[in-house]
Formats: C-alpha cells, structure tokens, sequence
C-alpha cells in the first residue's frame, strides 16, 4: 500500500473524458513524473489529487485516509502541498518566507508569523 493510493479515477467535463479509469500508487519517499501530451489530463489528475476537483469516480486515498470531500485546505493539512507551473507567490512576503508557506501551513492550520518576523530581522 502507498501513501498515494489513486483508483478508478474518472473526470468528465461535460462530453470530454478527462481522466478515463486512473489507477497509480506512490510509494513513501519515492519521485514520480506525471507525462503526457497538452490535453492529456496531467492538471486534472493533480487537481484531483488536491481538492481543487471532484472525480466523477474513484477514490484517492493518502497515508490511509481519504482525501474525497474535504476542502484543499484540509487537504493541504494531511501532507499534500501543490507548486503551480505558473509560480503563484506572495508578493508582500520575500522569496524565503515564499518558502516556508507549505512547511507552515501543515502545523496546526495556522502559520507561525513570529517567524517570518525573526527571518526578516
Ligand atoms: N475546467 C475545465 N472545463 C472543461 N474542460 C477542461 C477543464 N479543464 C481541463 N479541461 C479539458 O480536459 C482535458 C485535460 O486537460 P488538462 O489541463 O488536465 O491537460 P494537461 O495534461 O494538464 O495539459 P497541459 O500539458 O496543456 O497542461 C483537456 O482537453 C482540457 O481542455
Ligand atoms: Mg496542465
């Protein structure tokens, strides 16, 4: 059993079959590459993995549990954290503070602004 767990993953938009029947498994400490043409569904599979889309069918399941109905956040919450190919940052915040977003986000929902404070002093 994997910490990722993807089977009969569906995603219909409309008459467009995204993601036909997606099956994988990822090992704990493991790297994988997702490939394929434009269009492929590389996206949609992704984000299916992190809440952002429903599968019409199928179960994703990481480190034992569900990730089927909760929000990204919580998602988030259980280990997943998502980089975007366009980068999305923060602009307020410095490249560092960037940085630190996902591994604070994971601790107890909330980040720890008295340490970006003492990353900027
Ligand atoms: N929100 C949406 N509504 C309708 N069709 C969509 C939506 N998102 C993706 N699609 C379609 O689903 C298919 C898979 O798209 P997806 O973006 O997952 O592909 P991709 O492999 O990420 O492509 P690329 O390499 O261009 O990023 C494409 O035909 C796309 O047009
Ligand atoms: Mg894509």
């Amino acid at each position: 059993m994997g910490i990722l767990e993807v089977k009969g993953v569906n995603k219909r938009f409309g008459g467009l079959q995204a993601l036909g029947d997606v099956n994988l498994s990822v090992q704990e400490q493991t790297v994988h590459a997702i490939i394929g043409p434009n269009g492929a569904g590389k996206s949609t599979l992704l984000n299916c993995l992190v809440g952002k889309l429903i599968p019409d069918t199928g179960s994703v399941m990481f480190d034992g549990q569900s990730v089927l109905g909760r929000t990204p956040y919580e998602i988030n919450q259980m280990g997943i954290s998502r980089v975007f190919q366009t980068p999305e940052i923060f602009g307020d915040l410095t490249v560092m503070e960037n940085m630190m977003i996902p591994c604070f986000a994971k601790r107890d929902g909330s980040f720890s602004m008295t340490a970006f404070a003492a990353v900027r002093n």
